[in-house]
C-alpha cells in the first residue's frame, strides 16, 4: 500500500498492526488445531464432523492469509516465528483432548475459541470504523465467518446426547 493508503489510517496504525498480528497468531493456531482435530476425530462415527473440522481449518488458514496481507499493506511485518503464535494470539490454545473419541470436548473448546474470535473481530470493527476502512471491511468479513462457525458448532452440540 502506498503512502496515502497508510496516511488515512492515521496514528492508530501501530495499534491496528498489533491487533492484526494477534489475529494472525490466533488464526494460525485455529487452522492447525482444526486440521489436527479432523485427523484425530477421523475414523470414529463422525465423518461429517471430521470433514467440518477439515473445511474450517482451510477457512482459518485463509483468514490468516488475508490478515498477513493487511499487515504488509500497512507497512508492518507479520509474525515471523511459529513460536510467536501462542504468545501473541488473542485466545489461548486449546490442546486437543487425549481421548480420540471425546468429540464433545473438541466441539466445546472450538465453540469457546470461536466466541472469543467473534468478540475480537467485533472490537476490531469498532476500532477501525470510519478510520481504517480496509481493515474495517476485512474485520467485518472475518466476523461474519466466525459467526457462522459458532452457529454450526452450537447446532451440533445442541443435538448432543
Ligand atoms: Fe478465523
Ligand atoms: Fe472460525
Amino acid at each position: 500500500m502506498g503512502q496515502k493508503g497508510r496516511d488515512i489510517v492515521g496514528p492508530d496504525v501501530g495499534d491496528v498492526l498489533s491487533l492484526l498480528n494477534q489475529a494472525v497468531a490466533a488464526e494460525a493456531l485455529a487452522a492447525y488445531r482444526y486440521l489436527y482435530l479432523s485427523k484425530w476425530a477421523a475414523g470414529l462415527n463422525s465423518p461429517e464432523i471430521a470433514d467440518a473440522f477439515f473445511r474450517t481449518s482451510g477457512e482459518e488458514w485463509q483468514h490468516m492469509s488475508l490478515l498477513m496481507e493487511r499487515v504488509i499493506e500497512l507497512g508492518g511485518r507479520p509474525l515471523t516465528r511459529p513460536s510467536d503464535w501462542e504468545t501473541n494470539s488473542y485466545v489461548k490454545y486449546y490442546e486437543p483432548p487425549k481421548d480420540q473419541s471425546d468429540l464433545k470436548t473438541m466441539l466445546e473448546d472450538s465453540l469457546a475459541v470461536e466466541r472469543v474470535a467473534i468478540e475480537f473481530y467485533r472490537d476490531l470493527v469498532r476500532k477501525t470504523e470510519g478510520k481504517d476502512l480496509v481493515t474495517y471491511h476485512l474485520a467485518m468479513q472475518l466476523l461474519a465467518d466466525e459467526v457462522k462457525d459458532e452457529e454450526y458448532l452450537e447446532k451440533i452440540l445442541q443435538g448432543w446426547k
